[in-house]
């Protein structure tokens, strides 16, 4: 054996130390001597023994009241004692094994017995510990290979958002220019088509002055007719008002992709975020108030330094959305508090919670479950871009049937979100 073993010897007995001593006549071990119990737990402590040879009748503490204190001691957990006795009874072996002796041999021994069974122990203790070493190794990798896939799932998030980011930027400034003259020329033909109204109304009170019998007039009525100009008159205003209703919601939709991409730049305030809360509550009150109870449980918070407004609409689609995941009725809890330089913001829902293969998808533009015409599916690709400008995050428990739990994290100084990896993952867009 090439490590080398420690061996206390504990007896009062210079003589039995003596034989032990000869006995372990070799390199491989090294020796202490303790006369007595009480100096043998000061050795334990001191030497660190491998093995332990332990008389049983001593002066001061016995054997068996040792032994019973090593085993106590999880340092000592693999250390192995062996206790030497002349009482050979079975009930004396019985008590020596209830203190925890590994091995119980009674005086006087065999010398090459007792030699191999020394070197039997050390390398059954040197095995456990070795045995202990690896499991403890392997959990940690396990750790270690847990936190990187965990590492890997979030950077590869952030990756995805970072494409889809430049996507919905490039696809936002592209339909922002023709929405907007759409949006402009449908206001000015609204104004034209009134005056082309006025101009008709005028011709038509001309029509008494023409006689019915003339070409022009009988032209005139038939095309009235064939036109059906009354219909006409009020199509248009209808077909005018429902395009200029439907460009409203693709300003909508591009102002919202904007928001995702964090194209446009807002002022950084110190802003009270609980006053934020409780004005957006008033805002959504309408639309939450018949499907649940709202609960406050505010804790301390310093002031934000952040884009309020925009983390007031955070607050919204976060509430608005839970309110929909509740079908009957059900609790909205919102939590405050905060950690270090961060405060967090808590929205929980007692809805119907997200489905496993949902979760990784939330946050992507156009992704919903609610039913065709119902949701954009932009709520939370809004969120998630506001608050990654923030330098924050946002963090999703949710389970089916139960509910979900959607908490915001924000840096008190805008400052120290700058670092964030993905802050700047849009730079360079419009
Ligand atoms: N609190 C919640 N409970 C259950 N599902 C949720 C919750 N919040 C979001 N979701 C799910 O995430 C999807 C996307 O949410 P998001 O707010 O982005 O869009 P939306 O609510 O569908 O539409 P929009 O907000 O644009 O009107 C929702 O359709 C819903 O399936
Ligand atoms: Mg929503």
């Amino acid at each position: 054996m090439s490590k080398e073993i420690k061996v206390l010897i504990v007896d009062d007995d210079q003589y039995g130390f003596d034989i032990l001593e000869e006995i372990l006549a070799d390199d491989c071990y090294v020796l202490e001597q303790a006369l007595d119990g009480v100096m043998a737990l000061e050795k334990m402590e001191s030497f660190n023994p491998d093995i332990v040879l332990l008389d049983y009748v001593m002066p001061r503490m016995d054997g068996l009241e040792v032994c019973k204190h090593i085993r106590a001691n999880p340092d000592f957990k693999f250390t192995k004692v062996i206790m030497l006795s002349s009482r050979g009874e079975s009930s004396e072996r019985v008590k020596g094994y209830g203190a925890g002796a590994d091995d119980y041999v009674v005086k006087p021994f065999d010398f090459d017995e007792m030699s191999a069974k020394i070197k039997v122990f050390s390398k059954l203790k040197f095995v456990e510990e070795s045995d202990r070493a690896l499991r403890q190794e392997k959990e940690e990798q396990a750790s270690l290979i847990n936190q990187l896939e965990h590492t890997k799932d979030k950077l590869m998030q952030a990756d995805k958002m970072a494409s889809i980011g430049q996507l919905a930027a490039g696809v936002a400034h592209e339909i922002n220019n023709p929405v907007g003259y759409i949006n402009s020329n449908i206001g000015m033909l609204k104004e034209y088509m009134v005056e082309i109204f006025q101009m008709l109304d005028a011709y038509e009170k001309a029509e008494d002055l023409v006689s019915p019998e003339s070409e022009q007039m009988k032209l005139v009525m038939s095309l009235k007719k064939k036109l059906k100009l009354d219909f006409l008159r009020q199509d248009i205003v209808d077909l005018m008002n429902e395009s200029e209703e439907g460009v409203t919601r693709v300003k909508d939709i591009v102002q919202n992709l904007k928001d995702f991409s964090h194209v446009d730049v807002a002022e950084w305030a110190w802003s009270d975020v609980h006053n934020g809360l409780d004005s957006t509550l008033n805002i959504v009150n309408n639309e939450i108030k018949y499907k649940a109870e709202v609960k406050k449980e505010y804790g301390e918070l310093p002031l934000v330094e952040c884009q309020m407004q925009q983390v007031n609409q955070v607050f919204m689609n976060l509430l608005v959305n839970a309110a929909h995941a509740i079908e009957e009725r059900g609790v909205i809890t919102i939590r405050t508090g905060c950690e270090g330089d961060w405060v967090w913001v808590e929205i929980e829902d007692t809805g119907k919670g997200i489905a496993a293969e949902d979760k990784g998808k939330l946050f992507e533009p156009f992704f919903t479950t609610k039913p065709l015409g119902e949701g954009t599916g932009l709520g939370l690709s809004v969120s998630y871009g506001i608050i990654n400008t923030h330098g924050g995050r946002i963090d999703v428990e949710s389970e089916v049937g139960k509910g979900s739990k959607f908490r915001i994290w924000l840096p008190v100084h805008h400052s120290q979100g700058a670092g964030n990896v993905n802050e700047k993952m849009y730079a360079g867009q419009e």
